[in-house]
C-alpha cells in the first residue's frame, strides 16, 4: 500500500514530510517523492527505490517550503520507476494518491482527447489531469476535486497542492484511509498513525467524500455542497510500531484481518460483466482453449496454492496439472510440450528457486507466466505474462494474505479454463465469481471472529512436540500449506498427512493425546476422514476437526474439539479459503500464546533470494 503524508504549518515543511515517509515505509514501497510549496513555486523531487535515493536526490535539487505533500509508492499500475513515482503535477496543481482508480484507462482517454499528453503509467496521473481541467474551468479546488471524485470508480485517498494556493492542502478519499491532524502551528494528513505520532496522538479519521482543507494550523471540513461538517477527534496510545500494525500485536495478524479486502480487491478488477478477465494475451480464451498441460512452479506456501489450483482446475477443466518444487524442477530435465502452460506462482517476485526455473523454461522456448504479488519484480518482468495480486505488501515472513489471494486469482484462472473449454456455462461462471467477489471474504471475516475457539484450540497445541494434519482431496493440500504455517512460527513439528495413507506406516507415531486436525471441507468424502479420525482416536490421538458449516449437520465427528469454519455453500472450492484462515489463525494464535517473535521466526526470511 502507498504511504501519504502532507504538512502546512509555519516550518520547513521537508525534514516532517521525510519523516513521516519514513515511518510509513513499513507499508512497502519502491519509490519515494515530494513536492513543496516554495517561494518560486511548487517543486517536486522523486526517485524509484528506497528513501535513501530521494534524499540522495534531494542533495542536489534541494526544496523548501512550509506547505508539502509527500508519497511512497507501492506499485500497482506501472513498474518501479522515477516517472512513475507520486507526486504527480498537471498543469495547476501536484498531488499524492494512494489506491486504484479502476477506470482510470477510459479517464484518460477523454483527457487525451482534450489535449492532455501522459508522462507515465499510472492511472494517479490522470487523477491529477482531470482535477486539472475541472480548476481551469470554474477556478474552485473544492467543485474541481468533487467533479473529479463523482468521475473516478475505485479507491483514492488524494493529497492535492493547487500551485495558485501555496499555503493550502486539500485531501479527500474514498476506500483508502486518511488521517488529519492538528498541532498548535500545523496541520498534516497521513496515510495512516505512525506518520503523525511525533508531533500529535491525535487525529480525525477523513471520512468518505468528505473535504479536508488545510491552512496552516486551520482545518475545515466540507461535504459536496459545501457545508460545513464536524468531526470527531480521535486520541492514540500507541507507540510507533505498535501504530505501524495497526494495533494490532503482530504483521501476521494484521494481514490475516486484512484478507476479505484483499481478496475482494484481487479478484474485483479482473471481473467484466461478471465473468473473468485477465487482459493478458497468454491467458485469453483463445490461448487458454489450446493449453494442453499445465506446470505450476513455485515455493513455500505459493506451491501449496498451485496443489490446491490442481484440485480445481482437474476436476473443472480436465487440463493436466502438475505442480512442482520449483528447487526441483530445475534439478530434472522437465518435459515440457509446446502447448503446455508453465505457471510460476510467487508473492516477491524475488524467489531465486523460482526465478531460475523460469529462466531455465524460458532457455527451452517455451511460454512461461506468473501470478505475482510485488509489481515490477524479477519474475513479472521476466514472465511473458503475469497476473498481478492485489495483496499489498506482507510484512510477516510466514505468508497469508498472499496465499489466499494467490488461491483467488488461480480460481478465477480455472474458471477461465473450464469456461474456454466448454466445460462450465457462463450462468454458473457468473455464480462462481459472485460468491468469489462476495461470499468467500465473508466467510474469512466470520471464522477470524472465531478467536476464542481457535485460541483453545492453540492452548491443547503449544505444549506438544509433534502434530498431525490429516484430510483427503483438497483437505489434504489445505493441510500441508497448514502444517507449514504452524512449524514456521512456532518451531513445532507438524505434518500433514492424507487422511487414506496414515494406516500405511505414519500412524505408529501417533501416541497418547498426540494432536491430529482434521480438515473437512469435502462432502465426498467426509466419512472417510471420519473413519481415519476412529482410526486416530483408537490410537490415544487428540482429534482437533476443522469441518465445513454443513458437514457435521447429518454425521458424527468424533473428535474432542469441533470448530465449525464459515463457508456460503456446499462446494469443497467454497469453504477452502476459510478453512486456510482458520488454519493461519492456528497457527498464529500457538506462537502468539508461545511468545514467540511471530513476525520475524527464526532462520526464515521474507523473500529466499537466495538457492
Ligand atoms: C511462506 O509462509 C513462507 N515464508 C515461504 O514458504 C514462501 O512462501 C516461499 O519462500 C515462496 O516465497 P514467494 O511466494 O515470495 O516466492
Amino acid at each position: 500500500m502507498c504511504g501519504i503524508i502532507g504538512f502546512s504549518g509555519e516550518t520547513d515543511c521537508v525534514p516532517v514530510l521525510l519523516g513521516g515517509l519514513d515511518t510509513l515505509s513499513y507499508r512497502g514501497y519502491d519509490s519515494a517523492g515530494i513536492a513543496v510549496a516554495g517561494v518560486s513555486g511548487v517543486h517536486t523531487v522523486k526517485a524509484k527505490g528506497k528513501l535513501d535515493a530521494l534524499k540522495e536526490k534531494l542533495k542536489t535539487h534541494p526544496v523548501s517550503g512550509s506547505t508539502g505533500i509527500g508519497h511512497t509508492r507501492w506499485a500497482t499500475h506501472g513498474a518501479p520507476s522515477d516517472e512513475n513515482s507520486h507526486p504527480h503535477t498537471s498543469g495547476t496543481l501536484t498531488l499524492v494518491h494512494n489506491g486504484i482508480i479502476e477506470n482510470y484507462a477510459a479517464i484518460a482517454e477523454k483527457l487525451r482527447a482534450l489535449g492532455y499528453t501522459f508522462v507515465s503509467e499510472t492511472d494517479t496521473e490522470a487523477a491529477a489531469h482531470l482535477i486539472d481541467s475541472y480548476y481551469r474551468e470554474n477556478g474552485d479546488p473544492a467543485a474541481a476535486i468533487y467533479r473529479a471524485a463523482q468521475e473516478m470508480h475505485g479507491s483514492y485517498a488524494l493529497g492535492v497542492l493547487f500551485h495558485d494556493r501555496p499555503n493550502t492542502l486539500y485531501a479527500i478519499r474514498k476506500g483508502s484511509p486518511l488521517i488529519v491532524a492538528q498541532t498548535d502551528s500545523a496541520s498534516l494528513i497521513a496515510s495512516d498513525i505512525p506518520a503523525i505520532l511525533p508531533y500529535t496522538r491525535s487525529y480525525v479519521r477523513l471520512p468518505e467524500g468528505i473535504l479536508a482543507v488545510l491552512d496552516g494550523a486551520e482545518i475545515s471540513f466540507s461535504d459536496e455542497n459545501g457545508s460545513e461538517v464536524a468531526l470527531k477527534t480521535e486520541t492514540v496510545d500507541w507507540d510507533v510500531e505498535a501504530a505501524q500494525r495497526g494495533g494490532y500485536a503482530h504483521f501476521m495478524l494484521k494481514e490475516i484481518h486484512e484478507e476479505p479486502e484483499v481478496l475482494r480487491a484481487t479478484v474485483a478488477p479482473y471481473l467484466k460483466d461478471g465473468l473473468p478477465h485477465f487482459d493478458v494475451p497468454g491467458f485469453d480464451g483463445g490461448a487458454l482453449a489450446g493449453v494442453e498441460r499445465i506446470h505450476i512452479v513455485a515455493c513455500g506456501t505459493a506451491m501449496h496454492a498451485g496443489l490446491l489450483a490442481r484440485q480445481w482446475i482437474e476436476a473443472e477443466a480436465r487440463v493436466p496439472v502438475t505442480v512442482e518444487i520449483a528447487s526441483e524442477f530445475r534439478g530434472r530435465e522437465p518435459i515440457l510440450g509446446e502447448k503446455d502452460l508453465v505457471l510460476f506462482i510467487s508473492q516477491s517476485g524475488e524467489t531465486a528457486d523460482t526465478l531460475e526455473a523460469l529462466r531455465l523454461v524460458k532457455a527451452r522456448g517455451v511460454r512461461t507466466a506468473a501470478i505475482v504479488n510485488v509489481v515490477g519484480s524479477t519474475v513479472a518482468r521476466e514472465a511473458d505474462d503475469v497476473i498481478y495480486t492485489r495483496a499489498g505488501p506482507e510484512i510477516a515472513v510466514a505468508s497469508t494474505k498472499a496465499y489466499i489471494v494467490q488461491c483467488a486469482t488461480l480460481r478465477l484462472l480455472t474458471i477461465c479454463l473450464a469456461l474456454a473449454r466448454g466445460r462450465m456455462t457462463e450462468e454458473d461462471a457468473r455464480r462462481q465469481c459472485r460468491i468469489l467477489l462476495e461470499d468467500v471474504p465473508e466467510s474469512i471475516a466470520k471464522t477470524i471472529a472465531l478467536a476464542a475457539e481457535i485460541e483453545t484450540i492453540a492452548s491443547r497445541l503449544k505444549t506438544k512436540p509433534h502434530i498431525f494434519y490429516i484430510g483427503r482431496g483438497a483437505d489434504s493440500v489445505l493441510g500441508t500449506e497448514a502444517s507449514l504455517k504452524l512449524k514456521e512460527i512456532t518451531y513445532l513439528h507438524a505434518e500433514a498427512y492424507a487422511a487414506g495413507e496414515l494406516k500405511h506406516g505414519t500412524i505408529s507415531l501417533v501416541e497418547d493425546g498426540t494432536p491430529v486436525i482434521a480438515i473437512l471441507t469435502e462432502e465426498s468424502l467426509a466419512e472417510k476422514t471420519v473413519s481415519a479420525i476412529r482410526e486416530v482416536k483408537s490410537r490415544g490421538a487428540f482429534v482437533i476437526a476443522a469441518v465445513s458449516e454443513g458437514i457435521a449437520e447429518n454425521r458424527e465427528i468424533p473428535s474432542d474439539l469441533l470448530l465449525t469454519v464459515p463457508t456460503a455453500g456446499r462446494e469443497a472450492w467454497i469453504a477452502a479459503l476459510p478453512t486456510m484462515t482458520a488454519m493461519q489463525m492456528i497457527a498464529y494464535c500457538t506462537a502468539a500464546q508461545m511468545g514467540l517473535d511471530v513476525d520475524r521466526p527464526r532462520n526464515l526470511a521474507k523473500s529466499v533470494t537466495v538457492e
